[in-house]
């Protein structure tokens, strides 16, 4: 899937070490499908080439206002015109100060000023450089401005300092301007996602789990996230990066058993929505052993199991009203190997909650692709096969409509 499908991309490069991830921003950018237009200051040549920015961009690189082979030599204006986005990366600290002032002395900043669309920065700087008053100064002013600004990143610099001022990993800031691009119908909403497995302990060595990826949840995270929501996501053990960490608007926490997701989640259930992504152990250990269990002959261990708690059913169960309606809006999953529209149907009934979503599959652990079937009192909609998160971003417009 291409996120970024006839996207036109002005891609600007300011002075900085970080212009070394510029290529490979320019060239996850296009793979997402986006079509790269490449601008860089004289201070950003210094640390990369133009013929590397075209190479990978395919499009020749604008490097000044005083560009003679320009037709009209109004690149400013034409390339401004045509783009649905600005995005500068790196952005100086002179950089943003410069536009802070709506300054146009080289082809950048005169295109910026010029602009009709979305500017995105991403700041990247020494972080005495980030943290001086003038910098903060440049940045508050250009968010009041409406200019979108991509970290900075805490972390290791290349002038061996460690702060705040390392511009964002390609990979990070590729994923913020695919949800710059995706609609806010989630601002200012609160959504809580459960998702992953469960890990039910035996002994401190051994457990019981299942083969959940935690993928859909996550997608699901992300989609909410990309639709302007607040998320609180509640992972089960699995390996998967928090998607959109940078943008502030997610919060992880992670747990292992179905009893630690239960009072987690209990806990933060004071939301517009809710995902019960997770796919939660339904017994657990009455009482995990504190030290490995020894092998004892061929005589195998008697092990007892209690029922776990169902988080979603309790959240359901607690469901208040704001303004005339429910909150929070209860989503389940179901996974059935037959009849699964009627069995998930009646799942939806048996936990009071308004929505369910049945896993059609037939590969749906692990894979990136799945097939849904939405199911709530009055319908049931089929959402054809495809990635997981666009499965998410179509399942989250179905619920933003209901809340
Ligand atoms: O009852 P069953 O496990 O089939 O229901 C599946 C749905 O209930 C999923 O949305 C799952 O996340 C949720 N669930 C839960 N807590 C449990 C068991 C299931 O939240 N203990």
């Amino acid at each position: 899937m291409q996120s970024l499908l006839n996207k036109k991309i002005v891609l600007g490069l300011s002075g900085g070490i970080a212009a070394y991830k510029a290529p490979e921003l320019a060239r996850q950018l296009i793979q997402e499908g986006a079509s790269v237009q490449a601008v860089m200051t004289e201070a950003a040549q210094q640390f990369g080439t133009a013929v590397t920015m075209q190479a990978l961009t395919g499009n020749p690189v604008y490097l000044s206002q005083w560009d003679s082979t320009i037709p009209n030599n109004m690149a400013h204006i034409e390339l401004s015109r045509s783009a649905d986005a600005i995005l500068i990366a790196p952005a100086s600290a002179d950089l943003m100060a410069k536009l802070s002032l709506g300054l146009a002395d080289d082809l950048l900043s005169t295109l910026c000023l010029a602009r009709d669309c979305p500017l995105l920065l991403a700041p990247a700087m020494n972080k005495q450089m980030w943290e001086h008053a003038a910098t903060q100064r440049s940045a508050k002013r250009l968010s009041e401005d409406g200019v979108a600004l991509l970290g900075p990143a805490s972390g290791f610099q290349a002038c061996g300092e460690v702060g705040m001022g390392r511009m964002l990993e390609p990979a990070e800031i590729t994923e913020q301007v695919i949800a710059f691009f995706q609609q806010k119908i989630l601002a200012g909403k609160k959504v809580v996602i459960t998702a992953g497995p469960t890990f039910e302990a035996i002994d401190p060595m051994r457990g019981i789990t299942n083969h959940s990826s935690g993928k859909m949840g996550f997608a699901i995270a992300r989609a909410a996230v990309e639709a302007g929501a607040q998320v609180h996501l509640i992972a089960g053990p699995c390996e998967l990066e928090t998607p959109l960490l940078a943008t502030g608007q997610i919060t992880r926490t992670n747990v292992v058993s179905a009893k630690e997701m239960h009072s987690t989640a209990l806990s933060v259930s004071d939301c517009d929505i809710f995902f019960a992504a997770a796919a939660v152990a339904d017994w657990g250990i009455a009482q995990p052993a504190k030290e490995k269990i020894k092998r004892q002959g061929n005589q195998a261990p008697n092990i007892e199991f209690v029922a776990n708690p169902d988080i979603l059913l309790d959240i359901a169960k607690a469901v208040k009203t704001k303004a005339g309606k429910p909150y929070p809006y209860c989503v389940g999953f179901a996974a059935e190997s037959t009849d699964l529209e009627k069995h998930a149907n009646e799942k939806r009934k048996r936990k009071n909650i308004p929505m369910i979503v049945g896993n059609i599959g037939p590969e749906t652990f692990g894979s990136d692709l799945n097939q849904l079937l939405v199911i709530d009192a009055n319908s049931s909609k089929k959402i054809a096969t495809a990635e997981k998160l666009q499965l998410a971003r179509q399942l989250i417009q179905l619920v933003a409509k209901k809340i």
